[in-house]
């Protein structure tokens, strides 16, 4: 590991930006930009600027009562205004908003006016219901437009959204909806995947069992799969019954600054998963303002970011931050490899997408296939590329600036998170980039890699990653849980967020991130926790213990290695190890990858029956184990 990042820190290679992009940007200078950015809320003020504002704020930020940040302090404004209604005033009226593709060669194109009435339309029904501002409404969707229109409905009306990704099962499923206390679902008959249709519904009913809040669950007809609208209850209807005869007017409800706007559970080290918590004006003007600037959006852009809104790259940028923006968004169904591994680069050519942002296991994927996929298509109306979710290797850095980029797009490496809301650290495009590293903070953030007391560390080793500076879209807190918020984020060293990961700065300032340092996975980009992983695990009936650790994959980045302590009389044959692959799959879903599984009869802990985890990562990784005084046996 040690000597990988030697390497890394050896990166000679540096990219520099073509004229063509330095020409064309927004922001043309970097240096000059980060250094207006210094003058933190003068910066924030003028990019909030853009947007229509029911009443201005007050005080930029009020960091009065830290970590409770503040921002836009007494402003008044929605989302889904500025997002929709803003534009059907303007030329954008009859332009592509969203412009839905799948795997089997379905398009719809719905333009700003278009998704402004059917909006308008699912908010009436939701606000018919009794839905208000502050109640919580839960949806299990595939990418297709329905999702993007009832969670723009939510932002209208001040619901509060909390959205569980599809590739997510049962168990997960359960227990974010109950955490949530969702009032309203939405969910689909199915999604594609791979030629087949996986069955939501099914899923949906399962997990339904037992939640208890639920009164209304909205149902998408949106694959075709035969399905039944089978609850006795009566609370299941069709979307296009929910919405017929509504009104396609409605007006945006005066959301503060500081008002909920969703909850996105994440995984982390211990416990349950994490009900992270946004607020409106913020997060509007951070997610607006980096899409705008790093992928130096115009008006005659198609944008395209692969990942899924079930997570956080989605709802900020495949939603959210392109429609404030003004531009088509590309919501695609459909794998990267399938009918072929040429299917994104397919898509590219058919719709001419200028932007296109996806995740560091997606490339490695691809490159497998080799070179010949993506020289098939045109892909010369490409402009800047991305790459999010996880560290991205050089060698697959090259690849995509090669065969993608053609060996003069910049690469614009984000790092960001769940609870960051938005990208914090990034090249824009005139920054020389360096394989691998994702450069510096934007404009109006700073970051420091520490030691464990919280000193900076020496250029090149390695450390805690952590921020400095508040930024506009920060979460402000893990849903109904404070105490959490606090202990693990900014307990640690007082002032600064903790962002959970390693890095290294080298002697230009910089960042290459090394992945996380505390027990969250990252599989295929996904984030995971091993002790979610461990209780899916243990609620098998042959199952006594579980530790799980990452096992390092080509493709997927990580992998989980399973230790298991078995109940007596059981051995972990084939067919048992069938068994548990599918008990996982029912718990956690297709996320949770399975790489090896190994009876053990004893786990290392602590005296206090904590496992040591690093313990296992070393004897895995056949190195010293380190410190084991604490090691019960
Ligand atoms: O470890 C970092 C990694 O993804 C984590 C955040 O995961 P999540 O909340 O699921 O959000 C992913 C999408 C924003 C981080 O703690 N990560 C994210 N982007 C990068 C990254 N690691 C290296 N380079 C990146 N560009």
């Amino acid at each position: 590991m040690a000597h990988e990042v030697d390497v890394l820190l050896h990166e000679k290679r540096i990219f520099d930006p073509d004229d063509e992009t330095i020409e064309r940007a927004h922001v043309d200078n970097w240096e000059a930009e980060l250094k207006k950015g210094k003058d933190l809320e003068k910066y924030w003020a003028e990019k909030a600027e853009q947007f229509e504002w029911f009443q201005k704020w007050d005080k930029v930020l009020d960091d009065t009562n830290k970590p409770f940040y503040k921002w836009f302090v007494n402003g008044k404004i929605n989302l889904a205004y500025n997002a929709v209604d803003r534009w059907i005033e303007t030329p954008k009226r009859n332009q592509v908003a969203i412009l839905y593709a799948n795997e089997r060669g379905d398009e719809r194109k719905i333009t700003y006016y278009e998704l402004y009435r059917q909006v308008n339309k699912f908010a009436n029904g939701l606000k018919n219901l009794g839905v208000k501002k502050g109640d919580r409404v839960s949806m299990y969707l595939p990418m297709c437009p329905e999702l993007l229109i009832s969670m723009l409905a939510c932002t209208k009306i001040g619901a509060i959204h909390s959205v569980v990704y599809s590739g997510l099962s049962v168990g997960a499923f359960v227990e974010r909806m109950n955490d949530a206390r969702a009032k309203i679902l939405i969910t689909a008959d199915g999604t594609f995947r791979r030629g087949k249709i996986i069955d939501l519904k099914k899923i949906s009913d399962e997990a339904l069992l037992q939640c208890h809040t639920v009164e209304t669950v909205i149902v998408v007809n949106h694959t075709g799969n035969p399905i039944e609208i089978s609850d006795l209850s009566g609370r299941e209807i069709f979307y296009d019954r929910f919405i017929e005869g509504e009104s396609d007017e409605f007006e945006a409800e005066e959301m503060d600054a500081e008002d909920p706007l969703f909850i996105l559970y994440t995984s982390g080290s211990t416990g349950k998963p994490k009900g992270v918590l946004h607020t409106t004006a913020g997060y509007m003007v951070g997610i607006a303002t980096t899409l705008r600037d790093i992928f130096d959006i115009h008006d005659d852009d198609l944008w395209w970011c692969t990942g899924d809104i079930g997570w956080i790259t989605g709802h900020s940028y495949v939603i959210y931050a392109p429609l404030l923006n003004g531009t088509t968004t590309l919501v695609y169904e459909g794998a990267p490899d399938y009918p072929d591994p040429g299917a994104w680069w397919h898509m590219v050519e058919r719709y001419g997408v200028t932007k296109f942002y996806t995740a560091p296991t997606a490339i490695r994927h691809l490159m497998r296939f080799g070179e010949k996929y993506p020289n098939i298509y045109n892909l010369s109306s490409l402009k800047i590329l991305g790459t999010v979710g996880e560290p991205i290797n050089p060698e697959a850095w090259m690849w995509y600036y090669k065969n993608v980029g053609k060996e003069k797009l910049p690469i614009m490496d984000t790092w960001w998170q769940t609870e960051t809301g938005m990208h914090l650290i990034s090249p824009l495009p005139t920054t020389p980039l360096k394989p691998g590293s994702v450069t510096k903070p934007i404009p109006g953030v700073e970051a420091e890699v520490v030691d464990e007391k919280g000193n900076s560390v020496p250029l090149g080793k390695g450390g805690f990653l952590v921020i400095k500076t508040p930024w506009p879209a920060m979460f402000r807190t893990l849903y109904e849980d404070e105490e959490r918020f606090i202990n693990v984020y900014w307990k640690d060293y007082p002032g600064f967020y903790k962002a959970g990961d390693m890095a290294r700065k080298d002697k230009d300032g910089y960042l290459w991130i090394q992945g996380r340092s505390d027990d969250v996975l990252k599989i295929a980009g996904h984030r995971i926790g091993t002790s979610e992983v461990e209780s899916a695990f243990v609620s098998h009936p042959a199952v006594a213990e579980a530790a799980v650790i990452g096992k390092s994959d080509p493709v997927k980045g990580q992998v989980i290695k399973a230790f298991l302590i078995l109940k007596e009389g059981y051995q972990l044959k084939t067919q048992l190890i069938e068994d548990l692959k599918r008990h996982i799959r029912y718990e956690l879903g297709p996320v949770a990858v399975l790489g090896e599984l190994d009876q053990v009869e004893s786990l290392p802990k602590t005296r206090s029956g904590k496992i040591m985890r690093r313990v296992l990562r070393a004897r895995e990784a056949g190195e010293e184990v380190g410190d084991t005084s604490t090691l019960e046996e």
